[in-house]
């Protein structure tokens, strides 16, 4: 293995960038009636001009039969498409490289939903209560081509990308938890089984988009499910090495729910926790594997990054509290990043650093902060 270093330019995930650093997906919830507008393009000028080398959009609603919460941006028809490109050009102007999340939320929803509520199955999502219908099989296909739809529309933006979203909770996460997949058709009961639909997406998005239009994947390592019945690390490399054979480009490696023993974002005691994982992976697989949280140390980064296979890392609060937190690093200081990972930056009314609010807004922040601390064991 050569070594690699954070600030060169590189091909990561079949994606040419000026450095190994990614925002990893923030979701924005600042879209109006669905669509990008000033929030949203300031949010990724700010970093793009803050040097990071590939941003990962927070998660699009890409299905009719999902049920977006407020700010969410939708992108199930072209009317999407003018927004996007605003946001492809706003970016691609400092040179940074912008990948679309597609997701479905599945039941795990924090809002009254407006629909009918899908999922692999009937079983009740332990965050929302809700009991979902489980996806018929002609259904699937009608998501699989909505996926392939909402590709077609990020590339013809001029994006660079689309990362599908499979991890944390949300539906094609469901599918790969046994604890929630109960499918006795050919969508469910072992893990080849259960990540069908996602290499689905993933062949009909390289056959519309073309074999080269980068698709990265974002996946669990393990659920770290309070029984241990969700998706396991063994399941994870199984499923990761088969969809790495089937084209997928690159993969970020994440873990936890929000109803398992540990969130996705986990507390500041807590620092490059899925690295095991992901050096695992990157050890045994050809494309490109991109490691996500608790990075907040450039010396951890560099080391990471020079001793180990994985290929790029990928950071969400570090830069929502410092969006120019790479070019900071760049130009010398590399203080570690200012983020305590208190995780008040997840607001109904749009994502900010909790630093940055009124002692009004804190206030009720705070309670959102408690709720938090008490999923998982941080
Ligand atoms: C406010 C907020 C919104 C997030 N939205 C998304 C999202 O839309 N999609 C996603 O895959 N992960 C999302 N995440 C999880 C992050 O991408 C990341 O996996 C996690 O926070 C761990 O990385 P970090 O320690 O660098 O924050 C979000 C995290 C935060 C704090
Ligand atoms: S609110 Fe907390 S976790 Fe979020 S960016 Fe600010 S310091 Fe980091």
């Amino acid at each position: 293995m050569t070594a690699k270093k954070t600030f060169e330019q590189a091909m990561v995930g079949g994606i040419a960038v000026k450095n190994r650093i990614v925002r990893s997906a923030t979701f924005e919830g600042t879209a109006v009636k669905g669509k990008i507008g000033s929030a949203i393009l300031d949010m990724h000028r700010n970093l793009a001009k803050g040097e990071v080398g590939s941003i990962i959009t927070g998660y699009f609603c890409v299905s009719t039969t999902d049920n977006p919460a407020k700010g969410t941006v939708v992108i199930t028809d072209d009317s999407s498409i003018p927004g996007l490109t605003e946001l492809a050009q706003t970016v691609h102007e400092h040179g940074t490289k912008l990948i679309a999340q597609l997701n479905h939320a599945g039941a795990q929803l924090f809002a009254q939903p407006r629909g009918p509520v899908y999922g692999p199955s009937d079983v009740v999502d332990p965050i929302s209560g809700i009991k979902p219908s489980p996806f018929t099989e002609s259904q699937i296909r009608e998501l699989v081509t909505e996926f392939g739809d909402a590709a077609v529309r990020i590339q013809k933006a001029g994006l660079d990308g689309v990362q599908i979203h499979a991890a944390h909770g949300y539906l094609l996460s469901q599918f790969l938890s046994p604890a929630i997949n109960r499918r006795t058709d050919s969508y469910g009961g072992n893990p080849e089984n259960n990540s069908r639909i996602i290499l689905e997406i993933l062949n009909e998005i390289k056959t519309r988009c073309g074999k080269d239009y980068p698709v990265w994947i974002k996946l669990n390592c393990s659920d770290f499910h309070p029984a241990d019945k969700g998706l396991t690390p063994e399941d994870f490399l199984v499923i990761a090495k088969n969809l790495a054979q089937h084209g997928m480009d690159a993969i970020e490696v994440s873990g936890g729910t929000l109803s398992g023993k540990y969130l996705p974002s986990r507390s500041k005691k807590h620092s490059a926790y899925h690295l095991e994982y992901a050096k695992q992976l990157a050890g045994e697989v050809e494309v490109s594997v991109i490691l996500v949280g608790g990075l907040r140390s450039i010396d951890a980064i560099d080391r990471i990054l020079s001793e180990t296979p994985v290929a790029a890392i990928s950071m969400s609060r570090s830069l929502i509290r410092e969006p120019g937190l790479v070019k900071r690093w760049m130009e010398g200081d590399r203080k570690d990043a200012a983020c305590i990972a208190c995780n008040g930056c997840f607001n109904p009314n749009g994502t900010k650093c909790f630093f940055t609010l009124g002692e009004e807004e804190k206030a009720v922040q705070k309670e959102i902060m408690k709720f938090m601390g008490s999923l998982g064991k941080q």
